[in-house]
């Protein structure tokens, strides 16, 4: 009798455990893979179903409810084929081993709002692939195959404000790829074999963070960004870039965070950070060819971050006053003299004056005493000179118009036109150029 009762309740058991796992759909077969789990997640009915070696989403899922959130990661699954799971408001796919993905696969899923497919080997991405997915609001495709993103690739994707496309391949992106993306605010492309950057001009996109970094950029062209006026972050850092146009960031007025980092940039232009300069927060420019920066050049301090170290720095008296730098730069930056050869090796901020052979250095009143005896010897030479010379004109002033017709060394000659040109001019010349 006991032992009658211990198997009715041990049945009723297996029936209650079975009803509970028996999928959500009435009939549904096959029954569920056996590994899958369902529970509740963040107050989120969800089912997980990894490291299960599965070959394809399963067509049945455990548990009473309708799962909002599906796990199905570290599987086999090369395909992904049409997911029927209507409910569902995150999915992950991750490191699955997926190639592709057929169209329409997410037809279904008009409320998902999270979809990962990270760590697989896709390299296609279609117009109609993401098609149905009208409230995603984060895809994630970091570290696939992409090779290209085609014209109107998230075309679908009206409500997205993150994509990660980084740790992919790709080379190009068509114009217009972006197209609808009108609520994006991160883009992710780190990590791709970008040459150009993309164009961002025939698209309505309001970013906040784009990432262009660890691509293979060399050079930036006239007003790249223009269009994204309230982008606050840019990466650009590891990259080959050599050289920026002096219109590299305009129309970036909000911009906060600079990432130039790991790149061979030499010369800065004068005026590169004008656009960026009221909001900047943080500039990156470490592990560059930088020989000098101008005292204005950048809102020094406003800034809370600077880098500059590993740079080529020009340790003279035009850059000494990046001396000052050291209220505003990181204590541990050292900005290293690369030239010339007497500082080189030496940390500019702790050099002083005089081994940067400034001229106003060591003033003193010796040395304004040498001066003014120096100026005074002059002053007399110049006037025993002077009178010399008039002395000497008034007696050989019959020969003057002799001397100047056969064309006197005194004289430059230009179109034909004789110019005399002292010292002086060309001293007043040089200065305007300045
Ligand atoms: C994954 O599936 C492919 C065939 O689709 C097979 O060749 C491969 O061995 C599978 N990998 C594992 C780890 O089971
Ligand atoms: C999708 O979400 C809406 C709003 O939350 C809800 O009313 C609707 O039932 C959901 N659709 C499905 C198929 O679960
Ligand atoms: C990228 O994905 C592959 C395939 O799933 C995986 O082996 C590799 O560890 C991933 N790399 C990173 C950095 O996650
Ligand atoms: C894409 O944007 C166009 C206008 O640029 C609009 O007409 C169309 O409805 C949008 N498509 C989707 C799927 O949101
Ligand atoms: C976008 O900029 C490119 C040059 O960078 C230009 O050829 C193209 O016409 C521009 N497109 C629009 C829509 O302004
Ligand atoms: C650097 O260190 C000094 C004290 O050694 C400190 O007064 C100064 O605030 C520090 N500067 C920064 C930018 O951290």
């Amino acid at each position: 009798m006991v032992l009658k009762g211990i198997l009715v309740t041990i049945a009723t058991l297996l029936l209650l455990t079975d009803s509970s796992q028996s999928g959500n759909d009435d009939g549904c077969k096959p029954a569920p893979p056996s590994g899958c789990v369902y529970k509740v997640t963040d107050n989120l009915p969800t089912v997980i179903c990894n490291n299960l070696n599965l070959k394809a989403i399963p067509t049945c899922l455990p548990g009473k409810t309708h799962p909002k959130k599906l796990i199905i990661n570290g599987n086999n699954i090369s395909q992904i084929t049409s997911i029927r799971y209507d409910t569902l408001e995150y999915l992950y796919i991750e490191s699955d081993n997926v190639l592709n993905i057929v169209l329409y696969a997410f037809g279904h899923l008009s409320n998902l709002t999270v979809l990962s497919l990270r760590n697989n080997f896709i390299t296609d991405i279609q117009r109609d692939t993401f098609i149905g997915l009208t409230h995603l609001k984060e895809l994630y495709l970091t570290n696939n195959s992409i090779k290209t993103l085609p014209h109107h690739a998230f075309f679908y994707l009206p409500q997205l404000k993150i994509l990660e496309i980084n740790k992919n391949s790709i080379a190009s992106i068509s114009d217009g790829a972006f197209a609808n993306l009108t609520v994006l605010s991160e883009l992710n492309l780190r990590d791709n074999k970008l040459i150009a950057v993309p164009k961002f001009n025939n698209t309505r996109l309001d970013l906040d963070i784009l990432n262009l970094g660890q691509n293979k950029l060399t050079e930036i062209p006239h007003e790249p960004f223009k269009t994204l006026k309230y982008l606050k972050t840019l990466y650009l850092d590891d990259n080959e870039i050599i050289t920026l146009p002096h219109s590299a960031f305009w129309g970036l007025d909000h911009l906060k965070l600079l990432h130039l980092e790991n790149n061979q940039l030499s010369h800065i232009w004068y005026h590169l950070f004008l656009d960026p300069w009221e909001s900047l927060l943080e500039v990156y420019l470490h592990n560059n060819n930088i020989a000098e920066l101008n005292p204005i050049q950048l809102p020094w301090k406003q800034l809370h971050v600077v880098t500059l170290d590993d740079n080529h720095w020009l340790c003279t008296c035009k850059t000494v006053w990046m001396k000052s730098l050291r209220a505003v730069i990181d204590n541990s930056t050292s900005i290293i003299c690369a030239n010339p050869p007497e500082v080189q090796g030496q940390n500019i901020l702790n050099l002083d004056d005089s081994s940067l052979h400034c001229s106003h250095s060591g003033v003193s009143i010796p040395g304004i005493i040498v001066g003014v005896l120096i100026s005074l010897a002059l002053l007399v030479t110049v006037g025993y000179l002077l009178y010399r010379c008039v002395k000497r004109k008034s007696i050989h002033l019959a020969s003057t118009s002799v001397y100047r017709r056969m064309g006197g060394s005194h004289s430059n000659q230009r179109n034909g036109r004789e110019l005399p040109v002292s010292n002086q001019t060309l001293h007043d010349e040089g200065d305007d150029e300045l």
